[in-house]
């Protein structure tokens, strides 16, 4: 005979399995939808960077910020942050800011992540690591001429002395559930 919690179990069981492949569905977007912000911001780097670091940092300043708003469009809101910020207007928005944390204090816990927000909407974060090209830029000994110009552009910058594999910061998107 059949145990009379039997289908209790395979329904929960069930609702699991939908909830686990949802939450599967909403990594792949959010990752589909990042994809080409990320590739975008590369190219203005390395293109920035056969120019000469200073002449990228100016690239960086102006083109960054315009990729974001590019890529944010059709109810989708699109960014990078950091908790050692450069530019301040990079500030994490509310929901980013608890798996950011994370981040920076677990080492393991640097996987993208998905979370539900306010109004039928996912977000979707993505944790930045430290590349040998960023050390430029970002590393423990900048070259005077860039450490002069971050300081006159950055006044306020923390985004220096990271190492190789550092976490760097965050990517993060927003998007409307599918209906
Ligand atoms: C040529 C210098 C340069 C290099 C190389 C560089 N960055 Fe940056 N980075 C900047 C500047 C300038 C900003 C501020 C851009 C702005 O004003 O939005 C910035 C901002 C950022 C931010 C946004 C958060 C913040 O602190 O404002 C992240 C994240 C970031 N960089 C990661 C990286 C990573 C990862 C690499 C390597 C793949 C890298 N950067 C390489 C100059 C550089």
């Amino acid at each position: 005979m059949m145990h009379p919690w039997a289908p209790l179990l395979l329904a929960f069981l069930l609702a699991a399995g939908s909830a686990q492949a949802e939450a599967k569905a909403e990594l792949a977007h959010g990752a589909e939808l990042l994809a080409p912000f990320k590739r975008e911001l590369k190219a203005t780097l390395t293109e920035g960077l056969a120019s000469g670091p200073v002449a990228a940092i100016g690239a960086c300043r102006l083109k960054a910020p315009e990729i974001a708003t590019a890529h944010s469009r059709d109810g989708i809101r699109i960014g990078r942050t950091s908790h050692r910020l450069r530019n301040p207007a990079n500030v994490a928005p509310e929901w980013v800011a608890p798996i950011l944390a994370e981040y920076v204090t677990e080492a393991s816990a640097r996987n993208p992540r998905v979370v539900p927000l306010a109004n039928d909407r996912t977000g979707y974060t993505e944790p930045i690591l430290v590349q040998p090209p960023c050390l430029t830029c970002h590393g423990e000994a900048l070259a005077p001429a860039v450490a002069a110009q971050i300081a006159e552009l950055y006044p306020d910058d923390s985004a220096v002395g990271f190492r190789l594999g550092d976490l760097r910061g965050a990517f993060w998107v927003e998007f409307a559930n599918p209906k």
